[in-house]
């Protein structure tokens, strides 16, 4: 059993939902991804009051209780064939009777979560990094609530593919956001330097750890607007998110960063970031 839909624990290829689900209709729900190491599901409650705040934001009561999510989410992580994973959790605002933006009255929300074995980068990318473009932010004004209306999101990482690229950063106002499913961070003469958690990027779980780890090894960084003349010229960059976690950008818009290869404080980062990963996420 690797899903869940509304009280049911089933094989995914038999999940079904309603066409007139708002989720299938308008996009109207919010979703999280939690990584899963040797089946211990990485900072789940950071996760789930991620997720609240989500729900929140998008005025979608939250179907269960920290406890009850706990549960679920467990039962699932226990089931599946594979050890590490990635845990994905949708609800939507339900299925309707009809076509009809307001929030439907009486409508129990669809509660859908699906485990998959947890896919990291590649030696190869881990190795040499890997080449990205940038992009404009065409999205909504809050970043901030993973809803699971990803379109702007999945423009502009088919526009990355097109290009033989892994991934699209983008660019509002001339300021760097993130990327379509990360979150990106710069060095400059030895500093770490990533934007500010508000409205304009998602608040990664993943971009936390980066940070306290900072902060525990002493490693100098600014959180700060970065601008697009300053991402251009960074010393190094890298991605962070639960399925990438620290990953060198070697290439940006076809031009190298740095010396083209990932830097030493990209290296170290992630040397603490496995370290952390084996050392303590493994071990629950
Ligand atoms: N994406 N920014 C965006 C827009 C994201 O979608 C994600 C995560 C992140 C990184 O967040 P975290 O470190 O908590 O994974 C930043 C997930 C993995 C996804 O959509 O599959």
């Amino acid at each position: 059993m690797t899903a869940y839909l509304n009280g049911q624990f089933l094989p995914l290829a038999e999940a079904r939902i309603s066409p007139l689900d708002r989720g299938f209709l308008y996009a109207d729900g919010g979703y999280e991804v939690i990584p899963v190491y040797s089946r211990h599901p990485f900072r789940i409650d950071e996760h789930l009051h991620r997720f609240q705040h989500t729900l929140d934001g998008i005025r979608l009561p939250n179907p269960h209780s920290i406890e009850q999510w706990r549960a679920i989410i467990l039962r699932l992580i226990a089931q599946a064939p594979f050890d590490d994973q990635t845990v994905y959790i949708q609800v939507t605002r339900g299925a309707d009777t009809k076509r009809d933006q307001l929030f439907p009255k009486g409508v129990a929300p669809t509660v859908f979560l699906f485990t998959a074995p947890l896919a990291g980068p590649t030696a190869a990318q881990r190795e040499n990094g890997v080449a990205v473009i940038t992009t404009a932010d065409i999205r909504w004004g809050r970043c901030d609530l993973k809803s699971v209306a990803l379109l702007a999101n999945i423009l502009a990482r088919q526009q990355a593919a097109d290009a033989n690229c892994t991934e699209a950063i983008m660019l509002r106002d001339g300021l760097l956001t993130e990327g379509s499913a990360t979150n990106v961070f710069c060095v400059k003469n030895g500093v770490i330097i990533t934007p500010a958690k508000d409205h304009r990027i998602l608040p990664g779980i993943t971009y936390d750890v980066v940070l306290e780890l900072a902060v525990r090894h002493g490693a100098a960084h600014q959180v700060r607007d970065v601008s697009e003349a300053e991402l251009r010229s960074a010393d190094e960059l890298w991605l962070t998110s639960s399925t990438k976690e620290v990953l060198a950008i070697t290439t940006l818009d076809g031009k190298p960063v740095g010396s083209g290869k990932p830097g030493p404080v990209t290296r170290q980062m992630h040397e603490w970031y496995v370290a952390f990963r084996d050392g303590v996420m493994r071990r629950g």
